[in-house]
C-alpha cells in the first residue's frame, strides 16, 4: 500500500525470488500488482495462488528453450529478453507466435552496493550493452512485440539517484531508436529499494525513491513506468525464530541455534548483519557480546554478533528480526535438515503457510 501511494498509477510488480510462496502469491493476486518471476517454480507457485499468465513478467539471465515455450504458449504479461542469443533462440521458438518482451539493458551506473548485489558493469552476467541491445532489436520479427526496456542495477541500493540515472539512460535509448518501439513504451527500472538491517542503518525511504524515479520519468511523457520490489516488501515482515542448543565459553561466549546458513545463507554470503533478541527474556538487558553461530559444519556458518543477556542459554528462543527476504527464498538442505515452516501472523492469529519439511520428504 505504501509504494501504491508513493509511487502512484505505475506498473507494481513484485520480485518474486525475494519471497515466494502460494500464501503470498493469494495475497498479492488480490491487488494490482504483478510479479517478476524468473523460473517455471515461481511461475507455477504464481498460478497457484491465482497469479495467472497475464500478470507474470518473465525474468531471468538463462530461460530454457522449454520455459520460452511455456512462456508464449501460455501468453504472459512481457518477457524479459536478457541477451542477443537469447533474442535468436526466442525468433525461433515463437516461430511466428506474438510475445511481448522488454530488453534487458547493462547501463553504466555505478550500484554502490556489495559487489555480489551489483547487477551491472562489465563484471555482471545481466542484460545487454547497448550495442548487444540494437542487435536484439535487428533480430525482431513479426510477432515479436518491443513493448520497451528494462534495468534492473542492483539490490540494496542507498541513493534514489542511482535509479533515476538508470531511468533516465533506458528512456534515452527509447528515445534514440524511436521508430523501433511503439508511442507509449515501458520503461521498467528493476528493484533494489534498500531496508534497515540494523538499528544503526539509516536508508531513504521508498518516498524518496518514488519522488527521484518520477521527477526522471516525466522527461519521457510517453513511457509508463514499472518498478520491481522485492526486498522492501517482504523484508520487515519476517522474523527467524530459533532454539538456542548450546553455549559454549570463549571470547565472546558462542551460542548456537538449530539453524543457519541453510535458512539464512546472507551472513556466510554478503556478510549480513541482523539485529537479534531473546524472545523469551525481551525485556531483560541485552548487554553482553555472543557470537551466534549455526549447526552447519562450516567454520562461516556464524550469524553475527550479538547484545544479548549475559545468561542467555540452551532452551532461550533467539529472533531475528528482518529476515522477510531473501532467506527461506535462498534456503538450502545443507547438511540434511528439513527446511523450517512458514507462518504468517497477524491479529494475534497464526497460519503455517508452507508447512516444514519432513524426515520423509528428505529421504524421497
Ligand atoms: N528485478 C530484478 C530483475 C532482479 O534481479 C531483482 C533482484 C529485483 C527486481 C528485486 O530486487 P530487490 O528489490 O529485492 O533488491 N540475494 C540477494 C539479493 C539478490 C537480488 C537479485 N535480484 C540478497 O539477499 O541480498
Amino acid at each position: 500500500a505504501r509504494f501504491e501511494r508513493a509511487f502512484g498509477d505505475v506498473g507494481l510488480t513484485y520480485a518474486a525470488k525475494a519471497f515466494w510462496c502460494v500464501s503470498l502469491a493469494e495475497l498479492i493476486a488480490g491487488t494490482r500488482w504483478l510479479v517478476d518471476v524468473v523460473s517455471e517454480g515461481e511461475r507455477a507457485v504464481a498460478a497457484a495462488g491465482g497469479i495467472g499468465p497475464s500478470r507474470q513478467v518473465v525474468h531471468g539471465n538463462v530461460k530454457t528453450d522449454r520455459e520460452l515455450e511455456a512462456a508464449i504458449a501460455d501468453g504472459v504479461h512481457r518477457l524479459v529478453v536478457d541477451g542477443t542469443d537469447e533474442m535468436r533462440r526466442l525468433v525461433a521458438v515463437a516461430a511466428g507466435r506474438p510475445v511481448d518482451v522488454l530488453l534487458r539493458l547493462n547501463v553504466d551506473v555505478a550500484a554502490d552496493t556489495h559487489p555480489k548485489i551489483r547487477t551491472t558493469g562489465a563484471a555482471a552476467q545481466f542484460g545487454m550493452t547497448v550495442e548487444q541491445a540494437d542487435d536484439a532489436l535487428a533480430q525482431v520479427v513479426d510477432g515479436i512485440t518491443v513493448r520497451g526496456v528494462h534495468v534492473h542495477i542492483g539490490s540494496q541500493l542507498r541513493q534514489p539517484r542511482l535509479h533515476a540515472e538508470a531511468l533516465t539512460a533506458i528512456g534515452h535509448f527509447v528515445e534514440g531508436r524511436r521508430d523501433r518501439f511503439s508511442e507509449v513504451y515501458d520503461l521498467d527500472v528493476g528493484g533494489g529499494f534498500p531496508v534497515a538491517y540494523l538499528r544503526s542503518d539509516v536508508v531513504p525511504p521508498i518516498e524518496a525513491f518514488a519522488d527521484a524515479i518520477l521527477e526522471a520519468c516525466s522527461e519521457f511523457p510517453n513511457a509508463r513506468l514499472i518498478v520491481e520490489p522485492g526486498r522492501s516488501v517482504v523484508a520487515n515482515a519476517g522474523v527467524s525464530l530459533y532454539s538456542v542448543v548450546s553455549r559454549k565459553e570463549a571470547n565472546p561466549p558462542f551460542l548456537a541455534v538449530d539453524g543457519g546458513l541453510s535458512d539464512n545463507p546472507r551472513p556466510s554470503m554478503y556478510g549480513a548483519g541482523y539485529e537479534m533478541v531473546l524472545a523469551n527474556a525481551p525485556t531483560d538487558p541485552h548487554d553482553s557480546p555472543f557470537r551466534v553461530v549455526g549447526r552447519h559444519c562450516e567454520t562461516g556458518d556464524q550469524l553475527g554478533e550479538a547484545l544479548l543477556p549475559s545468561g542467555a542459554a540452551a532452551g532461550d528462543l533467539l529472533v531475528m528480526a528482518a529476515t522477510g527476504a531473501y532467506g527461506f527464498s535462498m534456503s538450502s538442505r545443507y547438511n540434511l535438515l528439513p527446511r523450517r515452516p512458514v507462518v504468517f501472523v497477524a491479529d494475534g492469529e497464526f497460519e503455517v503457510v508452507v508447512p516444514g519439511e519432513t524426515l520423509d520428504d528428505l529421504v524421497r
